[in-house]
């Protein structure tokens, strides 16, 4: 087990134990990482009430360079330098650097890995994953690829190096769904999920009912950042697909793959669909589900015409949500954001924060 305490002097309290700070490797700074950073920063008050410092001592991008101080980045200086479009622009630190050799030689010990998210081969995101748990180093991400592909192999590498991997982000981003499950819902025997788990579509679903195009509702999803790189991802199911595969993992205890979940995406659905389905009463939403029946798990993704005294039907634009079926307490939805850098940001600080007190 790390350690993550050194002795030291307390004359207030009377406390022998100073805590060290918690030294991160951001491998990948895009949104999700940078949302991070911005919140490391804000939220330096409530991380510090909490107990809890974390420095981040490396960052590494796919085109923009890498920067190592093993002291400690200034993350203001070192997002000003990768929007001005290279880490190279950051005062000081090691240049160079690249991830494998951040994760295995830097003194991070926890990474942070947010490179982007690849459902064939999980790579380059699973090398990093799988370097970092062996040297002993927690990981905690948003990048679904690596879950999806490789979570139980994972989760048993990750046992076996005495450290953690957690992945809240995977799911919903900053809403607490995967942690409500193992946490909130731990005594209860969950037995199906049904979700609305990709905001894009759920965005062009709501602007069709007021008329819009479904071209121009993409748009407008891409231009508001919900989207991902290839909006294909989003409007065929793909993502939410990765979503149900993760769920499937986490709530069931089973390893699904991606050609095991029924997928159908938006694509199909007209204006002239969801007004018939206004008409009705009912509304267009992408729908994913796992079920557990006589011990079988099923799972899928595909459009369902939803009543409105469904939870779900009330839940627009790019929000997300998730209703749990449980024996004890029957139904449970949580609704909340599912995309966006400062609320996926906001999901690896709950994570670190949570390893934080499990070794408090
Ligand atoms: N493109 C995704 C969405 C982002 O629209 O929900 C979060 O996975």
């Amino acid at each position: 087990m790390l350690l993550f305490a050194k002795v030291g002097s307390n004359l207030l309290t009377g406390s022998l134990i100073e805590r060290m700070a918690h030294k991160l490797a951001l491998i990948g700074f895009g949104t999700v990482s940078q949302g991070l950073a911005k919140l490391l920063m804000e939220q330096t008050e409530s991380i510090k009430q909490q107990g809890a410092e974390f420095q981040v001592v490396a960052i590494a991008t796919n085109s923009r360079g890498s920067v190592f101080d093993p002291d400690g980045l200034d993350l203001k200086a070192a997002l000003k330098a990768v929007q001005s479009g290279s880490l190279d622009n950051y005062p000081g630190g090691e240049k160079g650097w690249d991830s494998l050799k951040i994760i295995n030689e830097s003194n991070a010990d926890i990474i942070i890995e947010n490179t982007l998210t690849n459902l064939d081969d999980g790579e380059p995101a699973l090398s990093h994953f799988k370097a970092a748990l062996q040297q002993g180093k927690h990981v905690i991400t948003a990048n679904k690829g690596p879950v999806v592909l490789a979570y139980s192999e994972l989760m048993n590498l990750a046992k076996a190096n005495n450290v953690n991997l957690l992945i809240e982000g995977t799911v919903m981003s900053g809403t607490p769904v995967l942690n409500l499950s193992h946490f909130g819902l731990g005594g209860c025997n969950i037995h199906e999920v049904q979700g609305i788990l990709n905001g894009t579509t759920n965005y062009i679903l709501t602007q069709m009912e007021t008329g819009m195009s479904y071209d121009d509702a993409l748009k407008q999803a891409q231009e508001l950042g919900f989207a991902e790189a290839d909006p294909t991802a989003d409007v065929e199911g793909w993502d939410a697909l990765a979503k149900v595969v993760i769920l499937a993992s986490v709530i069931m205890g089973v390893d699904l793959k991606v050609s095991d979940v029924d997928r159908e995406g938006i694509t199909n659905i007209s204006i002239d669909d969801v007004e018939k389905a206004k008409a009705d009463g009912k509304r267009w939403k992408l729908i994913g589900q796992v079920k557990k029946e006589n011990g079988v798990v099923k799972a899928s993704v595909k459009p369902m015409l939803i009543p409105l005294s469904d939870p779900l039907a009330a839940v627009g634009a790019a929000m997300n949500a998730i209703t749990f079926y449980t024996d004890v307490l029957k139904s449970v939805t949580i609704t909340g954001a599912g995309a966006g850098g400062p609320q996926t940001g906001f999901a690896v600080l709950s994570d670190l924060l949570e390893l934080h007190r499990s070794e408090s």
